[in-house]
Order: C-alpha cells, then sequence, then structure tokens
C-alpha cells in the first residue's frame, strides 16, 4: 500500500487534512477543492527512492496524474525525473524550472512542434512510440546537430486484469512497437547506426491500476526476451530499460493493497535473474504516478440540494462531479466519502452522491453509507489525487476547483479557482 493521510478529525469533530480542519479550508478557498497532504506525497516518492533506486536506476514521476508548478518543485526537490506527455506538460516542467536533462518524453502522437520543443528545451531522453515519430525526430535531430538519446515503446503482450480502458501494453494496443515486429527490427537498426539518434533501450508500459504482481513480472520477463532477440540480431546490450507506471491504489477497503516495495522487490528480483543469466547491468527506471499522489487527494464538496425518489433513491447534490473527477463516468470507478463537518456521526442512511453536470452519468458514489446528510454539509471524497484535476473539464461551463497542498496545519494554494472570466478567456465575439 501506498503512504495514506490518516482519516483523524479534531475536537470540532471536523476532518483533519495534513493537519487543516477541512471546514475551515473549505471556508478559505471555496468548494469543490482539492487538497494534496504534501507529507504524503514526498513519502510515496521516498518509498519508491528508498526500494527501487539501486545504482544509476531510476524513478520518473508519471506527470499525467497530476502536474503544476509546485508538484514539479516536489519531484525536482525529491531527486525524482519526469515523464511528460505533451508540450503542454513539459512547458509546465520549464516553467517550474524543472531540470530538462531529467525528463522522459512520451506520447502515441507528438507533433513536429512537439519534438522540435523537447529537441530545443534538451529534454532527457524522448520516448519513441512508432516509426513515423523516429523519421521526424532523427530528422529533427539532424538539422539542429543535437544527438537525441531515445527509448523505443513496445508493447510487450501482457493483459494485467484492469479496466480495459488502461490496459495499454498488448499487441492491438494503439501504444508503442509490438515486440519483435518486423517495424521495431527495422528501427533497432537504424538507431543503432544513425549518427544523431543514442538508442538507450525500449520501454514497456503495460496499464494502470494494476494490483495483481504476476503481470509486472511477465511483462518484465517479455522484455528482456526482445532484449535478447536484440542482441542475438545486432550484438547490441540496451543501456536502459524503463518498466513504466501502473501499480494500483486502493479506492476502496475491497480494493487489493499492493505495496510500493512489494513492486519494486517484484521488478528489481525478476529483471536481476535476466541481467545475472545475461551478464549485463541496464539502468532500471520505473514511472509511478497514481501511486504517488492518487492517495494524497482529497476532494472536498458542499452539499446542495437532497432528493429522494419516489424510487426509494437518496441523493446529495455536491457542487463538482464528473468535471473534476471523470473517473467514474470513464471507468466505473469506485469511491469512498464521509462527511467532514461531523465526523464523529454514525452512518444510519443510504445515499448517492450526484455531481451538477447535466448528465445522469454523473455520479460519483452509488449507495454509500453516511450519518443524515443535511444541505450545506461538507462531503470529502477520498483518494482523488491522480487523474482528478489533470482530467477535469469546463463541460457545463463550470469552473476548474482550487488545489491545495496541505501540511503541518498550513494550507497553501498551489493552483487558484478559475473564475466566470477565465471561461471566456479565450472566446470571440463576432463583432
Ligand atoms: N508511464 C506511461 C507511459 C503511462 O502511459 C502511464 C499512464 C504511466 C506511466 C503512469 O501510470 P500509473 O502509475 O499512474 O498507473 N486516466 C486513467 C489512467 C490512465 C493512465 C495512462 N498512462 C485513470 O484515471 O485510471
Amino acid at each position: 500500500m501506498q503512504t495514506q493521510p490518516t482519516q483523524n478529525y479534531n475536537h470540532r469533530k471536523h476532518l483533519l487534512l495534513g493537519g487543516c480542519d477541512a471546514v475551515e479550508l473549505a471556508e478559505q478557498f471555496g468548494t469543490p477543492l482539492i487538497c494534496y497532504d504534501e507529507a504524503v506525497i514526498r513519502a510515496n516518492c521516498r518509498r519508491y527512492i528508498a526500494s527501487f533506486v539501486r545504482g544509476q536506476n531510476r524513478v520518473a514521476y508519471a506527470g499525467k496524474a497530476f502536474l503544476c508548478l509546485a508538484m514539479c518543485q516536489i519531484l525536482a526537490e525529491e531527486g525524482l525525473y519526469l515523464d511528460v506527455v505533451s508540450g503542454g506538460e513539459l512547458y509546465t516542467a520549464r516553467q517550474a524550472g524543472f531540470p530538462m536533462e531529467r525528463v522522459y518524453f512520451h506520447g502515441n502522437n507528438k507533433s513536429s512542434a512537439e519534438l522540435a520543443l523537447a529537441i530545443a528545451e534538451g529534454v532527457g531522453c524522448v520516448v519513441v512510440d512508432n516509426t513515423y515519430e523516429y523519421e521526424q525526430l532523427k530528422l529533427l535531430a539532424e538539422s539542429s546537430s543535437r544527438t537525441i538519446r531515445i527509448l523505443l515503446r513496445v508493447a510487450v503482450g501482457v493483459n494485467p486484469a484492469t479496466h480495459p480502458y488502461v490496459q495499454t501494453g498488448h499487441l492491438g494496443a494503439k501504444f508503442g512497437f509490438g515486440l519483435s515486429s518486423t517495424q521495431l527490427d527495422a528501427v533497432v537498426a537504424d538507431a543503432l547506426h544513425a549518427p544523431r539518434v543514442e538508442l538507450l533501450g525500449f520501454h514497456s508500459h503495460i496499464g494502470s491500476q494494476i494490483t495483481e504482481l504476476d503481470a509486472f513480472g511477465q511483462a518484465v520477463d517479455a522484455l528482456f526476451s526482445g532484449v535478447q532477440r536484440y542482441h542475438t540480431m545486432h550484438r547490441w546490450w540496451p543501456e536502459e530499460l524503463n518498466l513504466g507506471g501502473g501499480l494500483g491504489v486502493q479506492y476502496t477497503p475491497q480494493d487489493q493493497g499492493v505495496s510500493i516495495e512489494e513492486l519494486a522487490t517484484l521488478l528489481l528480483s525478476t529483471a536481476q535473474t535476466h541481467m545475472d543469466t545475461r551478464g549485463i547491468a541496464p539502468r532500471l527506471t520505473i514511472e509511478p504516478g497514481r501511486s504517488i499522489v492518487g492517495p494524497a487527494g482529497t476532494t472536498l464538496y458542499r452539499v446542495g440540494a437532497l432528493k429522494h425518489t419516489d424510487h426509494g433513491r437518496n441523493y446529495v447534490n455536491i457542487d463538482g462531479g464528473m468535471t473534476d473527477n471523470p473517473r467514474v463516468a470513464l471507468y466505473q470507478a469506485k469511491y469512498t466519502c464521509c462527511l467532514a463537518n461531523r465526523m464523529d456521526e454514525p452512518a444510519s442512511e443510504v445515499y448517492t452522491v450526484a455531481g451538477k453536470a447535466c448528465e445522469t452519468g454523473d455520479i460519483l458514489i452509488w449507495d454509500h453509507s453516511l450519518p443524515a446528510v443535511q444541505s450545506g454539509d461538507l462531503l470529502a471524497v477520498h483518494v482523488t489525487g491522480a487523474y482528478n484535476y489533470s482530467m477535469a473539464s469546463n463541460y457545463n461551463r463550470l469552473p476548474r476547483p482550487a488545489v491545495v497542498l496541505v501540511k503541518d496545519g498550513a494550507a497553501k494554494q498551489i493552483i487558484a479557482r478559475e473564475s466566470y472570466s477565465d471561461l471566456t478567456r479565450l472566446d470571440c465575439l463576432l463583432t
């Protein structure tokens, strides 16, 4: 399991987040409000480094889970690398002063403008997804007289038990080269001799929210079978193998908990067996996102209308929903919640937590037990740190929430709440 915030409350029976009273946070910053427990983020970074970094190994945080300037600063301080997946994430890292040589640039359809930006900024490594990208990158590298370090993304043909939308390593997936495919053979052969390309090795990421360790082990085995193949063909061993991210978190007590240390031990020991057999020692990199920030996040919502239908459903309407957390609508994700202003009261009713968007599917939680809810209560949804803010939208022209970092009883705003004027900032009137 990842480090989780402790679910405690103060003498006013208010939920505490990073030592801050949740009711006061909501009053000060408004709702919906995403609160990140800074100590939890840092503890998870440190656990990854302590358990995985041996020699030259690296931990790269997957920025798509949650990225902003302050997050980049924390990652830089904790000594992590950073996986970015777009020009926008790259720009964010640069604006935060994140060291560019620590950046891995991912994406299955990077534009030539994004590739040029990556080259101009001097990113440490481009993870090349396909032949078209490889050819573009080679030309850009030649015309800028820069040598680009690359990894080749491979699909290793492993299907972990997770939602199909977040399985990424099967051979039919849109990401990467099929392991041992003719396209990969051709790119490896070319890259080993291209003057402006330095082929470091391979990258594999099989999916997300994975809680069965076996799948991670199978992916490492498959990756090394590819490594062996290219050694047989070219007498070449890779300098780096990136094993991707994907460790699941516990959203509900029913979810299986796998610790960072268990994952790291499995990856290192599986890889070590293959490395010893071949007498090689490539650098190993991993790319966790969710398991670093997911458990650190809690979203606070204000309860508005309560509705009891003739069919017996009790709706609690909140002032956010799928616009700040689309994961339920997209993946039928499950969350838990509590009444942050009445933490001592026992659960007495079953409620469905409904979002504010004009969609029947905008339900955050089905059938959750809570104390008798009243309009004006503060509802806290747990484990919202990953793929919530980063996937938030302005559907229905709802402004995106503010984000705060809480630690030792103090709160710092790290992303301001969007205003109505932000919503029309890019609009143009006809005349
Ligand atoms: N590396 C690569 C290349 C990835 O594509 C991803 C996630 C990660 C690392 C980090 O995976 P993590 O440790 O966070 O599982 N929106 C979905 C998740 C999409 C994940 C995409 N790739 C969700 O909310 O469940």
